[in-house]
């Protein structure tokens, strides 16, 4: 087992885009910004794509109004060597963008008002992960920023995150149009089959539009998409090779805690059999042991001052500490059973914090134990 060296990491010109990933609610979004503050602080022009970020740590980076571009960090107490800009995506924004940029002005608009792609736009699976790789693509393409740090949606499943560009890419491919612009000429049986297959993509987004109208709706809509598909496609599949180029970094982030390592096994492997690079395993909100006394003496000196009455809140605090001894230990037999099975995988470890992470000394001294410093 190696350490994982962010700084080295963050320092290298060569890295250009790190994407923090893992499962829900254990740190992704935390990391990316602690990696964003500590890189500019270092001195990259940085930029940070952030997804729901709490509401405190919005504020934190000046991020009080949504906006779907980045704006530069400006918060007292910030003055990094390099800059820092931040933004939060607005994936509805981020899709009415996309086919503003491929359709001519009075198709987009025809797409736009569409109650059909209203709906999909918002809320078929997948539009969150495909609308972060689609602005990752916008940032990268932009060329303001040296370095690009990426949160990503809190995916239940792995895959859904590395499956978007190619997903889209597969399901706007020929053979999705003709199967759904069938139904303009059918009568509406095509698409009811298309349905009624269970085509992934759509059908969460149909299911939820009751009515008539739905059918009417969704074959206007795929007309007026049609012609937009193939430059959708490249750049899905552009931004899926940006993700798998060299100065790409993923951080696979996980609590210390059997599920979360085991989604993280999971998305270890899964970015190996893709080849996208993999800079390390994060393990956030560590309990290592405040002290050395070993959990059994704690346990005895405790027993032996409750047995004589004495000092019970020292007995309460050596129990504590026992506890906490118990727990270190089982959170290392957890994290040595990853790296058992993945010998290759550099590791940073983040302890718990006393309080939420939600301000710029907060993340600062995240980016520090990322860094082992
Ligand atoms: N090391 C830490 N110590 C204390 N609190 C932490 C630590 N890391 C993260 N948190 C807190 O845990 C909460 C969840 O973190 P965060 O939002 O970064 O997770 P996430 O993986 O992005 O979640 P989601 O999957 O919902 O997007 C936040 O309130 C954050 O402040
Ligand atoms: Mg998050």
């Amino acid at each position: 087992m190696s350490a994982l060296e962010v700084d080295a990491l963050i320092d290298d010109p060569g890295t250009r885009v790190v994407v923090c990933c893992g499962s829900g609610g254990v740190g992704k979004t935390t990391t990316a910004a602690a990696i964003a503050v500590r890189a500019a602080e270092r001195g990259r022009d940085t930029v940070v794509l952030t997804i729901d970020p709490a509401r405190r740590l919005a504020q934190a980076l000046g991020l009080a109004e949504l906006g779907n571009v980045p704006r530069e960090v400006a918060v007292p107490g910030f003055a990094p060597k390099g800059s820092l800009s931040a933004m939060m995506l607005d994936m509805r924004r981020t899709f009415d963008d996309m086919v503003l940029a491929h359709a001519g002005p009075k198709r987009a608009e025809e797409v736009l008002a569409n109650p059909f792609y209203r709906t999909i736009s918002s809320s078929f699976s997948g539009t969150q992960e495909y609308m972060a790789m689609e602005k990752l693509g916008q940032l990268a393409a932009d060329g303001t920023w040296d370095l690009i740090v990426v949160d990503t949606p809190p995916s239940r499943s792995a895959l859904d995150f590395l499956d978007a560009p190619r997903r889209l890419s597969t399901a706007l491919d020929g053979r999705m149009i003709k199967l759904l612009t069938g139904p303009a000429r059918a009568g509406g049986w095509g698409l009811r089959k298309v349905v009624s297959a269970g085509f992934g993509l759509f059908a969460k987004a149909v299911s939820a539009i009751v009515g008539g109208q739905m059918l009417a709706d969704a074959s206007a809509f795929v007309q007026a998409f049609d012609g937009m598909f193939g430059g959708f496609r490249e750049r899905a599949q552009r931004t899926y090779e940006l993700l798998r180029s060299d100065g790409t970094a993923f951080l696979v982030v996980a609590a210390p805690e059997p599920d979360a390592l085991r989604e993280a096994s999971f998305f270890v492997e899964r970015l190996a059999e893709e080849s996208v690079p993999l800079a390390g395993l994060v393990v956030n909100r560590t309990h290592p042991a405040l002290a050395k006394l070993p959990a059994a003496k704690a346990l005895g000196a405790a027993d032996s001052l409750a047995a004589r009455g004495d000092a019970p809140l020292a007995a309460a605090v050596l129990r504590l500490h026992a506890d906490r001894v118990a727990l270190a230990q089982r959170e290392r037999r957890l994290v040595s059973r990853f790296t058992k099975a993945h010998p290759g995988v550099a590791l940073a470890h983040v302890p718990a914090m006393a309080a939420d992470v939600h301000d710029l000394a907060g993340l600062r001294e995240i980016g520090d134990r990322l860094a082992g410093a």
